[in-house]
C-alpha cells in the first residue's frame, strides 16, 4: 500500500489571466487531499471516494478509465472529481509502461470541490504520486507537476494552466508564466479564507473569459492588466526580500492587500465572481482586511483575503451565505509520501 498527500492552494493573484500566458502566483495551503493505492492482481481501478467535499459524498466503482459500468453519479461534481481520478491513473500507467496496471485507490480531502482550492490539482497530483510509487516507479516532484499537468489540461478540454498542479506539486508560493514554473520566496502571509458552499465549473469560466477576450479588445487589455498587476505583486515580494516563512511587515501586507482588490475587480468585469463571492470579499474588506479577491475560476466557492488579527475571520462568520470560514497556513511541503 502507498500513501501520498498533496496541498491544495489559494491564488494570491493571476487566475484565469495565467491560462493566456501572463504570469500567476498560487500558494499552496495546509488543507491536503490523500489518496491511498493498493495494486490489483487484474486491470480493474476501483475507488472510494468519501470525503470530496465539505458535505460529504461517497462513490465506488470498478472498472477501466474509459467506462463506469456500476457508478451511479451523484452530482456533476463527482463526475469531475472520477475524470481526474482515471487521468492521474492513465499518467501513472503511462510513467511505469504499465498499460494494464489494476488498483483499488482511496481518496480523502480536506479541499472543498471546486471551490477555487485546486482540489482536483491536489488529487490528480497524490494520485499520481501513490499509483507511481505503488508500480516502483519514483518521479520527481517537478515530474509530478508535468504529469498532473497533462491530467488537467486532458480533463479540462485543453483550458488549463500548470498553475494548480505545480504549486500542489512544489509546495510553498510559486510563480507561473506558460511553461515556467517557479517557486519563489514568500514571507507567511496571514490568508484567511471565506467559502460560500458553492462551487464553479471551470471549464464554462475559462470559456466564457477566453469568448470575452476574443470579442473585446478590452476584455484582452483586462486579461494583460492582471498581467501587470502579478508583475507589480512579484517586485513587492522579491524587494521585500522576506525570508519564507518570516512574518511580512505591513507595508507590504498593504501594498499586496491594494492589488488583490484590484485583481478582484477585473475578475468580477471579466463575469467570473458572483453574487456571493463579492459578499465575501466585501465583508473581509469590511472586518479590515489588507485586500480581499476570489481565488480561482470563480463562479462561487472561495474567497482569500490578508489579515493577521482575528477580525476578518470574525466579519466572515457573520456574513449571511458564508458557509466555512478558516486561517491557512502556506504548505511549505507539496507532493509527499504518507506511508
Ligand atoms: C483554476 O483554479 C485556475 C484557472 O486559472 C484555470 C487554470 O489556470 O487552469 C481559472
Amino acid at each position: 500500500m502507498t500513501v501520498s498527500s498533496a496541498p491544495g492552494k489559494v491564488y494570491l493573484f493571476g487566475e484565469h489571466a495565467v491560462v493566456y500566458g501572463e504570469p500567476a502566483v498560487p500558494c499552496a495551503i495546509e488543507r491536503r487531499a490523500t489518496v491511498t493505492v493498493d495494486p490489483r492482481d487484474d486491470d480493474v481501478v476501483r475507488v472510494v471516494a468519501e470525503d470530496l467535499s465539505l458535505n460529504g459524498f461517497a462513490v465506488e466503482y470498478s472498472g477501466s478509465t474509459d467506462e463506469h459500468p456500476d457508478v451511479d453519479v451523484p452530482t456533476p461534481l463527482v463526475e469531475a472529481a472520477m475524470g481526474y481520478v482515471d487521468a492521474a491513473v492513465d499518467q501513472a500507467r503511462d510513467a511505469a509502461g504499465a498499460p494494464d496496471a489494476g488498483f483499488d485507490i482511496t481518496v480523502e480531502s480536506e479541499i472543498p470541490l471546486g471551490a477555487g482550492l485546486g482540489s482536483s490539482a491536489a488529487v490528480v497530483v497524490a494520485g499520481i504520486d501513490a499509483a507511481t510509487r505503488a508500480l516502483d516507479v519514483e518521479l520527481s516532484p517537478r515530474e509530478i507537476a508535468d504529469r498532473a499537468y497533462q491530467a488537467e489540461h486532458e480533463v479540462q478540454d485543453g483550458q488549463a494552466s500548470r498553475a494548480d498542479t505545480f504549486a500542489s506539486a512544489m509546495g510553498g508560493a510559486v510563480r507561473v508564466e506558460g511553461d515556467d514554473c517557479q517557486p519563489i520566496d514568500a514571507p507567511s502571509l496571514p490568508f484567511v479564507v471565506g467559502f460560500d458552499g458553492g462551487s464553479g465549473d471551470t471549464g464554462k469560466l475559462v470559456a466564457g473569459v477566453r469568448a470575452l477576450r476574443d470579442r473585446y479588445d478590452f476584455a484582452a487589455q483586462t486579461v494583460e492588466t492582471i498581467g501587470d498587476i502579478v508583475r507589480e505583486g512579484e517586485a513587492l515580494l522579491a524587494d521585500a526580500d522576506a525570508e519564507a516563512g518570516a512574518d511580512p511587515d505591513e507595508d507590504l501586507l498593504e501594498a499586496l492587500g491594494e492589488l488583490m482588490n484590484f485583481n478582484h475587480g477585473l475578475l468580477e468585469a471579466l463575469g467570473v465572481s458572483s453574487r456571493s463571492l463579492d459578499s465575501l470579499v466585501w465583508a473581509a474588506r469590511s472586518g479590515d482586511a489588507y485586500g480581499a479577491k476570489l481565488t480561482g475560476a470563480g463562479g462561487g466557492g472561495c474567497i482569500v483575503a490578508l489579515d493577521p488579527t482575528p477580525e476578518t475571520e470574525t466579519a466572515l462568520q457573520y456574513t449571511p451565505g458564508c458557509e466555512d470560514v478558516f486561517r491557512a497556513e502556506l504548505a511549505t511541503t507539496g507532493v509527499r509520501a504518507e506511508d
